[in-house]
């Protein structure tokens, strides 16, 4: 049986194991995903352990970094990136991928129908989630992308890795309120802060400075505060499920070489998230 899982520090909460075994079942696959909790400390002695008994795993914080050092190969996105949330081990070989922005890539072609390329994005929060995705949309050829953050500094060093990647993307920052950014120029607004994960949390920007015609996606997995704003205000709105399960069906490809049973392994999100 191959072995796959799930490297992180703390994993408990992760709801991978059950979407990503609903997709081995489903397709006849012979494996088995786990969660394997490493602290940064213990990186060392467990990924050379980990090489002589797993087949490919996922990082999640606080490695997706650090695990760079270990890779023998990095696909081009993830170098671009600096940051790593799939290995496969080749015999021993093992290479780093990035499969985050493609999941919200994915979820958003699923959900609104739109491409990237030509796009026009508003981050609001410029974190690690929010990095991932907006320099995978620059190298997709995304049109504009609007970045709002409490700390301006973190918006304005992603605008210049943007503007490296691509100097023809039409970029701008603000702080979070977004008072100096005309929302009309962008179509898709991206929430990716961590307000909406607390049942009490707000909404990170005024909802007035949208109207119906933005599509709406939190990357939270939940309907916060500010989706449930965004929704009464017409807008057609999505949680982060989308993200998520798109990101886990592009590893379960890579480590497999074969198409995910997409329905199976969004069902077992689902009823995972659900618990
Ligand atoms: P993730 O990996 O989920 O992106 P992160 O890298 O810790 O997490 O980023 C968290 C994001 O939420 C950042 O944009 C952070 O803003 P700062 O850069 O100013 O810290 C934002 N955030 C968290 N709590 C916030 C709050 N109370 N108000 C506004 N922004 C907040």
């Amino acid at each position: 049986m191959k072995k796959f899982g799930l490297i992180g520090w703390p994993v408990s909460h992760s709801v991978s194991p059950p979407m990503q075994n609903a997709g081995f079942e489903a397709a006849s696959v012979d494996a088995h995903y786990s969660l394997v909790e490493v602290s940064p400390e213990q990186m060392e002695k467990v990924i050379p352990q980990m090489k002589e008994s797993f087949n490919g795993w996922n990082c999640t914080v606080p490695h997706k970094q650090h695990i760079i050092e270990f890779l023998d190969e990095i696909d081009e996105t993830a170098k671009i990136l600096g940051s790593v949330n799939t290995v496969v081990n080749s015999n021993g070989s093992l290479k780093g991928y990035s499969t985050d922005g493609y999941g919200m890539e994915k979820s958003l072609e699923e959900s609104f129908g739109t491409p990237i390329k030509g796009e026009s994005f508003l981050f609001i929060g410029a974190g690690g989630a929010a990095r991932a995705v907006a320099l995978h949309f620059a190298l997709q050829g995304a049109a504009r992308i609007a970045i709002l953050n409490r700390t301006i500094a973190k918006a304005e060093a992603l605008q210049q890795e943007i503007t490296n990647i691509d100097k023809t993307v039409h970029t701008e920052v603000d702080t979070i309120d977004g008072s100096k950014i005309n929302t009309d120029n962008y179509n898709i607004v991206i929430q990716s802060t961590s307000i909406g994960l607390h049942a009490d949390d707000g909404s990170p920007i005024a909802i007035e400075k949208l109207n119906s015609k933005h599509l709406i996606v939190d990357m939270i997995y939940k309907d916060t505060a500010f989706l449930k704003q965004a929704k009464n205000l017409g807008c057609q709105t999505i949680d982060g499920k989308g993200m998520l399960l798109h990101q886990g069906v592009r590893a379960w490809e890579i480590w497999t070489g074969e198409e995910a049973p997409v329905e199976e392994m969004r069902a077992a999100l689902t009823q995972a998230l659900a618990l």
